[in-house]
């Protein structure tokens, strides 16, 4: 069984998905099964990702969505996510997207501090995240720290830079009755929501060395939903739950356990 399940999900990136799988291809840590689970993605990206499914560490998944209707009903990446958490063998579980790009060395760091620090649940690197526009062209750049052994991880670090055992899921499940959570009103936030749930329990502990690169290209999820003109996807969601809830709820949680 590999040490590592890495679960990267897809919709219509076909200019930067294959820089994500060649980085995570490329790692300096071998021993990892990856996930593509393709959210029926148009005929450019999937001839994209077709060379790399000859590799024997690469499991493929295509969903059958049809309409915006059926894509706006869950939220789509935390659905593929599950179906992959479900099949999913390693002891650790780390996120990519199809627009985010590994350092050669990320797994090899962050599987190596785990096994040296076994209580430790989760860990998270410091990323890079740069906006790009139209043309492809960098419009400005951020490096999102990994200080701090935190309690508050929504909104300050995002799924492609967490590793997680696998031993947290079962409690993850019994408490919210999923892993990550599918509700539609947590389409931006996905990834701080199931972190959310994660710091009901367990912190997360830093590496703070840039471990990711983040690109946010007009077609992103966020790049649509604060788009001046709202289009088709944007319009169809419901109102989108807010970092604040989540954080202050997480807030008043360790007030009551530490008082
Ligand atoms: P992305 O557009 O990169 O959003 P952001 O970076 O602003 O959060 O989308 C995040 C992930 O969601 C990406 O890996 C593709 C996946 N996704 C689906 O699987 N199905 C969909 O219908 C959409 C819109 C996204
Ligand atoms: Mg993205």
């Amino acid at each position: 069984m590999p040490k590592v399940s890495v679960i990267l999900t897809s919709f219509n990136k076909h200019e930067y998905i294959a820089k994500s799988i060649q980085a995570i291809l490329d790692q300096t840590y071998q021993d990892f099964e990856l996930f593509i689970m393709d959210d029926n993605s148009n005929s450019e990206t999937l001839a994209v990702i077709e060379p790399f499914l000859s590799d024997k560490r690469v499991k493929f998944f295509k969903s059958n969505i049809q309409t915006m209707e059926e894509r706006v009903e869950k939220t789509r990446y935390a659905v593929l996510i599950n179906q992959a958490l479900q099949l999913a063998e390693g002891e650790y579980v780390t996120y990519a997207t199809d627009d985010n790009v590994y350092n050669r060395r990320r797994l090899e760091k962050m599987v190596g501090y785990l096994e040296q620090h076994p209580k430790v649940m989760v860990v998270y690197s410091a990323s890079q995240t740069r906006y790009l526009n139209e043309m492809k062209e960098i419009t400005h750049s951020i490096t999102r720290p990994a200080r701090t052994i935190s309690w508050l991880a929504p909104c300050m670090t995002d799924h492609c830079s967490v590793m997680h055992r696998m031993s947290i899921l079962p409690q993850i499940k019994k408490a919210f009755g999923s892993y990550w959570d599918e509700d539609h009103q947590f389409y931006r936030l996905g990834d701080a929501r199931f972190f959310w749930r994660i710091n009901h329990f367990w912190a997360f502990y830093p590496i703070n060395e840039v471990l990711d690169e983040n690109y946010i290209t007009p077609k992103s999820i966020h790049a649509q939903l604060f788009n001046d003109s709202p289009n088709q996807f944007s319009k169809l969601l419901p109102p989108q739950r807010t970092c604040k809830e989540l954080r202050e709820y997480l807030r008043a949680l360790r007030r009551r356990d530490e008082g």
